[in-house]
């Protein structure tokens, strides 16, 4: 009877409008915060805060109106953004179990699929992870097997910039020849840099890390189900990683037809080794797919940051030659003209370190980290994080944390060297990030950017081309990199 007069006294409008708001008050009731939730910005019915750019620009301005600790909502996605030194280190290495998981990001959820090493979880993601760190630690550091590769890699690498005529920007081939470091561990390989297929799935990675940071790519997270039959740059990065893919699967079929067990020669053919011993465990994930995934993490991981990592170096060379000499004098004290560099060196070239800790700090190459998710409910700070809650800990905003570094915005290798002129190590270089979902390749990192820098700077002097003008702002993608720049190099 109720409902009938209901029924008769509505019109048409009017039941739109009820729709309307009985979906406003669920989504209210749904995306309701608990007590004690970090503050942030108004979000938008259904949408949240979804123009808000998810920059780490744009991240630390609401930092300076919300504090260290405040809120977003993507969609309906609760996300908490963490920044400055102590509050990051509290929730990377104090709350060691809470943020270790991953969350589920449509865009890249639909390559990485939840396998693999960097976007997996749980059981799956620990036995990736002890399996990937094995591998690095004994074709690494114990076999020297690396350490030689990339000495050998540096010698390609300088023989390429001697080969250019007249100024050029160095992207290509410092893309190459740190991929190159990554594909002898992977595929025990390396490849030339005028190999145009591999060439190509480089550029395509490349694309992908510049769309990923994109605002109109990171819309597709707000609603996958509907953009999935729109066209727009996420349909570029998953046909480009259809392509990366299907290189990789072609190499894993290569190995395959010789794979000798007692005898690998790289990643791919230890985790077929794997595979076998892991057949009685199919929750641990060890299968072709995930090899796949896993192979893409390395190259993804390893390739971007490190080369522009090495880009910033040179940058920062140009714009600061008195610097540039220093690195060279040092280079010419310990290590000579007569012999390649070797890790070994780095114990006794303190200036040296200290230019390369302050590229990266400066250049600082993954300025939010990866994006992460609490495992468990966590007060971090005076604030309560429900077990589910994305995290993105701000790790640009360490690096230039006024209250770690004395001249947090300028160039300054001091900032890593004593009083009598001796390497320092400051907690708050973080640019590896921290904790358990640290980054697995820092040491491989470390070795690639400290040989070639000084290889470079041993035979080469950079300087700027006249009339051309160097901008020390980065440019944003996945990655910090900076603006294209062409450079001159003359042979020391
Ligand atoms: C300058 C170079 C590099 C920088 C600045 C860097 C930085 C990072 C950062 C910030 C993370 C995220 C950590 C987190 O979620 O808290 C990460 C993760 C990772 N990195 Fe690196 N990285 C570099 C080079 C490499 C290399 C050379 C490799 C290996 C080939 C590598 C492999 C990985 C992997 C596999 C992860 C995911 C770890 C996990 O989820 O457990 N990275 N890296």
């Amino acid at each position: 009877m109720f409902l009938n007069l209901l029924y008769d006294s509505f019109d048409f409008k009017s039941w739109i409008i009820l729709f309307f708001l009985f979906l406003l008050l669920a989504d209210i009731i749904k995306n309701r915060s608990p007590s004690n939730y970090p503050p942030g910005p108004w979000p938008l019915p259904f949408l949240g805060t979804v123009f808000t750019k998810m920059d780490f620009r744009s991240m630390n301005k609401l930092a300076e109106v919300y504090g260290n600790i405040f809120s977003l909502r993507v969609g309906s996605e609760k996300m908490v953004v963490v920044s400055g030194y102590k509050m990051v280190k509290e929730a990377l290495v104090t709350h060691l179990d809470s943020f270790v998981e991953r969350p589920h990001v449509p865009l890249f959820h639909k390559i990485y699929k939840g396998i693999g090493l960097t976007m997996s979880n749980g059981y799956r993601w620990r036995t990736h992870r002890k399996f990937g760190g094995l591998h690095l630690r004994l074709f690494g550091e114990e076999k020297k097997i690396l350490e030689n590769n990339i000495q050998q890699e540096s010698v390609y690498l300088c023989d390429a910039f001697k080969a250019e005529k007249g100024p050029f920007n160095p992207m290509t081939i410092l893309n190459g020849s740190v991929s190159n470091t990554v594909a002898c561990l992977t595929f025990g390989q390396r490849f030339d840099y005028h190999d145009e297929y591999y060439q190509r799935i480089l550029r395509l990675d490349n694309e992908c890390v510049q769309i990923a940071g994109s605002y109109r790519a990171q819309l597709y997270n707000v609603c996958p189900w509907l953009l999935d039959y729109f066209p727009g740059p996420h349909q570029t990065m998953f046909s480009n990683y259809k392509e990366i893919t299907g290189f990789l699967r072609g190499e894993i079929i290569k190995h395959k037809e010789d794979w000798d067990p007692l005898n690998p020669r790289d990643f791919i053919d230890n985790y077929l080794t794997e595979m076998e011993k892991k057949k009685s465990d199919p929750e641990a994930g060890f299968n072709i797919e995930a090899l796949v995934i896993s192979c893409l993490d390395m190259i993804e991981a390893g390739t971007e940051t490190s080369a522009s990592t090495l880009r910033w170096g040179l940058l920062f060379m140009i714009k600061y030659p008195e610097i540039q000499k220093k690195v060279q004098e040092e280079i010419d004290r310990v290590i000579g003209q007569s012999r390649q560099s070797c890790v070994a060196d780095r114990a006794d070239m303190p200036y040296t370190e200290a230019v390369i800790h302050e590229i990266q700090r400066f250049g600082d190459v993954v300025p939010l980290g990866f994006p992460k998710s609490s495992a468990k409910d966590t007060k971090l700070g005076e604030y309560f994080i429900p077990k589910g809650t994305s995290i993105t800990t701000n790790l640009s905003s360490v690096l230039h944390d006024p209250n770690e570094w004395e001249t947090p915005d300028t160039f300054n290798p001091g900032h890593f060297l004593n009083e009598n002129g001796q390497f320092w190590k400051r907690d708050a270089f973080l640019p590896f990030s921290a904790g358990k979902r640290a980054c697995l390749g820092e040491q491989l990192a470390r070795q690639v950017i400290f040989l070639f820098f000084t290889s470079l700077l041993q035979r080469f002097t950079f300087s700027k081309c006249p009339g051309e003008e160097l901008s020390l702002e980065g440019e944003l993608w996945f990655t910090n990199v900076p603006c294209p720049y062409r450079m001159c190099v003359t042979s020391r």
